[in-house]
């Protein structure tokens, strides 16, 4: 539980696939909150965390099971608004007396409803139902049904497969919907929301400017005096990191950027600059391509690459750390979606498929303590607080590069040669993606060099050079991913402009494999 002095809401998580994006819809209105799992939630939690209002997930049980999920029966007594959905309001309606009942074809509803007012008034439907169709579109996902609702409550909203669609007991403010008001497909669901925090009094207080405020005065206290080192990547996360911190602590937060010899063109040059002469950071740029390319030299196997990468950097940054007088602390980049403990239903182990580049184990190692202003902030969030703190658009809104660099996008054995046509291509790939308006509405874009050469033709002669792919993928976490359906013209031009500037490549393709199957990365 974190520590703030804003009006805090309480969302209890029963397993759903998109808790996360409850907390979303209520951030984007200004409103501090928290996802706990619901095992957590005890009448003590509930006393020590005090929330203005509760909401209680979907989640994939069923209310009928013995030991299936519920909340402490304590929730019910705080006297503050509760808003159920899905499994939420399965569960509220059986904890208050209502009755659930297994799904039937006839009833279990999955995918887009239309949802319909009855005789019912209420302050929380404000704004629904207005469109003059007379009825709002809906995302429905349940097998399980409320089949009779709890004493004191009415029925506000029915669907053909959901005749409790939205219910309410207006006296004690409690709500529960059937359907998933947080989603995309809910297209009008933000209203739903904006409804019961205003209903539970909350003021809107949590804004970027607010926070930034707080968090400067929480890191001067925990860091005091102390000195503070960061691993700059000159990806977002660990670039407002440092922003923030230096804006708490000035001089005493040094930065570590690590030039593996794997960054794009110019990328070292613009990150230091920024940060360096820009915002005055005290940055040390450690020059170690030799070391990294020296031990990639051969290597060609996607896992090995990435352990010698991950150890390599970790060697780096204490050395340039161990320089650092004094220092206690390590500034990490981690936001909240890192820190939300997850439900877990299967309990196994999953499966490693890439092993990830980060600074984990550093801290311990090194004996630091950390600092991580970010914890409590979705990444777009982050973006808004790097605006807030004047860090360029063009920078914020930059795609993400993983931690190994293109040693990933470089399959088979890595060469200086093939590195610096992968930059230079890389390059005309995105000026073009820029040049066309496209940037933003892509999550990532880079191009691969192949293992492969093949023959062409250019002008009268043979050519006989490497062939690259192009990448380009929509996404909102990274986790699943589809291809960018560009035009042919795009892709045309695009291939054309890199066989004509780019010596060593004579032939272009497009990657058009979503996630999964593929990964983002080619390895
Ligand atoms: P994949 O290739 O697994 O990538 O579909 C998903 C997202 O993660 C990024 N990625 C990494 N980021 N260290 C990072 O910081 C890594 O080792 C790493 N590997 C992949 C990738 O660029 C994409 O955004």
């Amino acid at each position: 539980m974190t520590e703030t002095a804003h009006d805090r809401l309480l969302i209890i998580d029963f397993g759903s696939q998109v808790t996360q994006l409850i907390a979303r819809r209520l951030r984007e209105l200004s409103v501090y909150c928290e996802i706990h799992p619901y095992q957590n939630v005890t009448d003590a939690f509930l006393a020590d965390f005090a929330p203005k209002a509760v909401i209680f997930s979907g989640g994939p049980d069923s209310v009928m099971r013995e030991g299936s999920p519920r909340p402490p029966q304590s929730v019910y007594d705080l006297g503050v608004p509760i808003l159920g959905i899905c499994y939420g309001q399965q569960v509220m309606m059986h904890d208050l007396g209502g009755r659930v009942e297994a799904g039937e074809h006839a009833t279990a509803e999955f995918g887009r409803a239309w949802v319909t007012p009855t005789d019912h008034k209420d302050d929380f439907l404000t704004g629904w139902f207005l469109d003059g169709t007379g009825r709002e579109q809906a995302w429905m996902s349940h097998g399980d049904h409320v089949s009779e609702i709890a004493p004191g409550f009415q029925v506000l909203g029915t669907s053909p497969g959901a005749p409790f669609a939205i219910t309410a007991d207006t006296d004690r403010r409690f709500y529960a919907v059937q359907f998933h008001p947080e989603v995309h497909h809910t297209p009008n669901g933000k209203t739903l929301y904006e409804n019961f925090v205003r209903m539970a009094g909350f003021s809107g207080d949590w804004t970027m400017a607010a926070y930034r405020e707080e968090m400067v005065q929480i890191i001067r206290d925990q860091v005091g005096d102390a000195k503070v080192i960061c691993a700059l990547s000159g990806g977002v996360d660990s670039s407002v990191a440092a922003a923030l911190i230096h804006e708490a602590i000035g001089e005493n937060l040094t930065c570590v950027f690590v030039d593996h010899g794997l960054l794009r063109l110019n990328e070292a040059e613009e990150v230091v600059g920024m940060f360096r002469d820009h915002m005055n950071l005290s940055v040390i740029h450690a020059q170690e391509q030799e070391l990294f390319l020296g031990e990639l030299d051969g290597v060609s196997d996607p896992e090995t690459k990435r352990k010698i990468i991950g150890r390599l950097f970790i060697d780096v940054f204490q050395k340039y750390a161990d320089q650092i007088e004094g220092a206690q602390f390590l500034a990490q980049g981690t936001l909240y979606p890192d820190v939300i403990e997850s439900v877990s239903f299967s309990g196994g182990p999953s499966v490693t498929i890439k092993s990830h580049h980060n600074v984990g184990g550093l801290p311990e190692k090194m004996g630091l303590k950390l600092v991580e202003p970010l914890r409590e902030l979705f990444k777009d969030e982050v973006r808004a607080l790097g605006r807030e703190l004047g860090l360029p658009d063009s920078f914020i809104g930059r795609h993400p590069f993983p931690g190994p660099g293109l040693a990933i996008r470089c399959p088979g054995e890595i060469t200086r040669d093939k590195l610096e046509i992968l930059r230079k291509a890389d390059a005309v790939y995105i000026d073009q993606i820029r040049k066309h308006g496209l940037y933003d509405e892509i999550w990532q874009a880079f191009v691969a060099i192949l293992p492969v050469r093949t023959v062409g033709v250019m002008g009268d002669g043979r050519t006989y050079d490497y062939a690259c792919a192009l990448r380009a993928v929509t996404s909102v976490d990274g986790m699943t991913a589809d291809y960018y359906p560009f035009s042919h013209d795009f892709l045309g031009e695009t291939a054309t402009r890199i066989i004509n500037e780019v010596k060593g490549i004579n032939r272009v393709t497009y990657d058009v494999t979503s996630k999964p199957p593929g990964t983002i990365e080619w390895e």
